[in-house]
């Protein structure tokens, strides 16, 4: 099963995810930027994943619509036929025109014959039963190994241990005050994934994370000057906009 355990030698670069893709293969969290991923050397892809107002998970960052579409208003309040029908691309470049909205169906589908592991982040607040139409897919995927669900909500990871034990958690927090065991044990977290300006201020707290028997992975780093760093503090993974990119800095594995 995945793991953020620190199965890497000292000066290493752990595990590298690719935030919403890889910036270079395409907009962010459309299949393009995530089959990118999927074709680096990073060993994770990290994508966001929110219901559409019918209940169809969708692959999308924001609330709304505007910034990373043709479209506008909140993607709750818009089904998946109308998200569907959607430009997700133009706003990059024309060359990206008609790209669209991945459902998550269809990242799973490029996933699952890859062999890499997935970060799909739980956006804003989900009850139980909303958790259960990821996972649910996931399992039709024959995914449960090689997802992990992260989110900043520790009631959403809550809900995601009781309906979907099998599939791996880690909380996001932008700091991380008081014990870490404490705060994954409220929903059997594996790991925390924070901020670099947090433990850049804090690097004792890597320490901290892993005598907890946590992994830690940052985000989201996107140049070598943070990449550097991130290996000297000893986290375990690297978060990153370009994995490919951090690949090539990493040299040969
Ligand atoms: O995994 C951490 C990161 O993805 C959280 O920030 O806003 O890019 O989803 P955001
Ligand atoms: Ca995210």
């Amino acid at each position: 099963a995945t793991t953020f355990s620190t199965l890497r030698a000292p000066g290493e670069v752990g595990y590298v995810a690719g935030h919403r893709g890889d910036a270079e293969g395409g907009p962010e969290n459309t299949l393009p930027a995530l089959q990118a991923v999927l074709e680096s050397s990073a060993e994770f892809v990290e994508t966001d994943v929110q219901l559409t107002a019918d209940g169809v998970p969708i692959l999308m960052h924001d609330w709304t619509l505007d910034r990373t579409t043709d479209g506008t208003g909140p993607v709750w309040a818009s089904t998946w036929e109308q998200v569907r029908e959607l430009d997700a691309g133009s706003w990059v470049s024309p060359d990206f025109a008609g790209i669209r909205v991945p459902h998550l169906t269809e990242f799973l589908g490029i996933l699952q014959p890859s062999g890499k592991h997935a970060i799909i982040e739980l956006k804003g607040s989900w009850t139980a039963e909303q958790v259960i139409i990821v996972s649910n897919l996931v399992h039709d995927w024959d995914l449960q190994q090689r997802v992990v669900f992260a989110s900043f909500d520790v009631k959403t990871l809550q809900a995601a241990q009781q309906v979907a034990p099998s599939i791996q958690r880690v909380i996001i927090s932008r700091e991380v005050n008081g014990d870490p065991q404490a705060l994954a044990g409220t929903c059997g977290a594996i790991g925390i994934v924070t901020s670099m300006s947090f433990v850049q201020r804090n690097p004792e707290v890597v320490d901290r994370i892993h005598t907890a028997g946590l992994g830690v992975m940052l985000y989201t780093l996107n140049d070598e000057g943070t990449w550097s760093e991130a290996i000297t503090l000893g986290v375990d993974g690297i978060i990153t906009d370009t994995p490919a990119e951090l690949g090539r800095w990493a040299g040969p594995e």
